[in-house]
């Protein structure tokens, strides 16, 4: 059973390097961190963890971005473009009807290229030029790729991306496609994909960049970093609950990794953690289940759909990582229907803050709970929004409103609104303009 226990003072091993390792959760062997390239642990196949021999507090963080946290971090710069720094919004509206005290939400999609990967990327890419490899790689649902081809651009490195075919969102293909990448569509699933890009990684054909590279998950813990630091900034406390839609549970196993971290250096009180509130599309729920049936890991669903098709994963790897972080912390897990999806991208965007449909499933997952008592009326809330509305232009063009077509006039246009389409033979005209 994973042990994700830190320890009160980090003793580094004789393989660490600058004070550096990783760790497997399973059976607690160290392997050093830049050697050879490894993912998994190479005694049991457990998951790996990042590793330091001294843990970060809040005085040491300086500058903006990502790399305001390289003290929690292997290095004190990456490949940058620059990422992190992102918004918290407030939410009045959508909070009121709610009804929680608080409501923020955090936008990572904001970042440079659209979602919260960039963060992940930004230390990945800095290893891969550490470890000197010529060929990027990963699976992906769609940000994930668009993410690693521009950041392998900016470090002159190729990039190899495997997505599931019909089933990734313009956007995110437009930017891989444009960022260079070599695009190859599979027959099947995101988890096929990873399955396939994990075989060419152990073949060494590929430097694999999906969230079991343990590095990833060091950059996207800057997300909880930056929401510890500037809730308390704003509200003179830390939020009591953090809401995140779910994929393959990297960002959740990152959160809880930043806050494991921030208690063992003392700046954080176990009793302040935010709760891990994970939500997930009912169509892909491996996650729900495994909290609701009190499972140790995810039962693969071979079968999955969802609109949110960010999200759209059967087999998340990091669950080992992530479930202890949901149980924990008191959180919880909950699974929302592509329709209530949808309402929630638009109530958002009708705040003027504009998300792609797995992103808006953290705001549908918090009505749920809300509404279900789960979460108390009392309760200081961040919702987590990973990705731009952008991404999927044509799921917003589907929740949003229709153009309406109107003849080349003023007048015309002025007929529309007063509501009045000019009758019959208004509209032949307009047809025969
Ligand atoms: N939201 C968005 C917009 C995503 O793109 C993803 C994952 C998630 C949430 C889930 O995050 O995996 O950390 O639980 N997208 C990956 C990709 C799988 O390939 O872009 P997670």
């Amino acid at each position: 059973m994973a042990d994700l226990a830190l320890p009160d003072r980090p003793d580094a091993p004789e393989n660490a390097e600058n004070g550096v390792w990783l760790h497997c959760i399973e059976c607690g062997e160290s392997h050093p961190p830049f050697d050879e390239i490894i993912y998994t642990c190479p005694d049991c196949g457990g998951l790996l963890e990042v590793r330091y021999d001294r843990y970060p507090t809040f005085d040491e963080f300086e500058g903006t971005g990502v790399w305001r946290y390289n003290a929690a971090l292997p290095f004190e710069e990456g490949v940058t473009l620059p990422e992190g720094n992102t918004p918290l919004h407030r939410m009045p509206r959508l909070r009121e009807e709610i009804g929680v005290r608080n409501l923020r939400i955090k936008h990572e999609g904001m970042n440079p290229t659209g979602s919260f990967k960039d963060r992940g990327m930004t230390v990945g890419v800095r290893v891969a030029e550490t470890l000197d490899v010529d060929r990027l790689a990963c699976a992906s649902t769609g940000n994930t790729s668009a993410a690693l081809s521009a950041y392998g651009a900016r470090a002159g490195i190729q990039t190899l991306v495997l997505l599931p075919a019909g089933k990734v969102a313009a956007g995110k293909i437009a930017q891989a496609s444009l960022h260079d990448a070599r695009i190859l569509e599979v027959d099947g699933n995101f988890d096929a994909c990873l399955d396939i890009v994990q075989e060419l990684a152990d073949r060494g054909e590929v430097y694999l960049l999906n969230s079991l590279n343990p590095f990833r998950l060091e950059g996207q813990k800057t997300i909880g970093l930056e929401i510890l630091e500037s809730f308390y900034e704003d509200h003179g406390r830390f939020p009591d609950r953090i809401v995140l839609p779910v994929g393959n549970a990297g960002n959740t196993a990152a959160l809880y990794k930043c806050f494991r971290e921030m208690v063992a250096g003392g700046d954080l009180a176990p009793g302040d953690v935010p709760k891990l509130t994970g939500v997930q599309a009912e169509g892909a729920a491996p996650m729900v289940e495994a909290i609701e049936e009190g499972l140790e890991d995810t039962r693969r669903w071979e079968d999955v759909e969802t609109i949110a098709t960010a999200i759209r994963i059967g087999n998340p790897v990091n669950a080992p990582k992530a479930l202890p972080g949901i149980r924990e912390t008191g959180g919880t897990a909950v699974a929302v229907s592509d329709s209530e999806i949808t309402d929630a991208q638009r109530e958002i965007a009708a705040e003027g803050v504009g998300v792609e449909p797995a992103s808006a499933a953290s705001i549908a997952g918090l009505k749920k709970l809300r509404e279900s008592g789960v979460v108390g009326s009392g309760e200081d809330v961040v919702c987590l929004t990973t990705g731009h509305l952008l991404k999927d232009p044509e799921a917003a063009a589907a929740a949003g409103n229709d153009p309406e077509s109107v003849g080349n006039s003023t007048a015309a246009v002025l007929r529309l609104l007063a509501g009045d389409d000019g009758g019959v033979f208004g509209r032949l005209r307009s047809l025969l303009r």
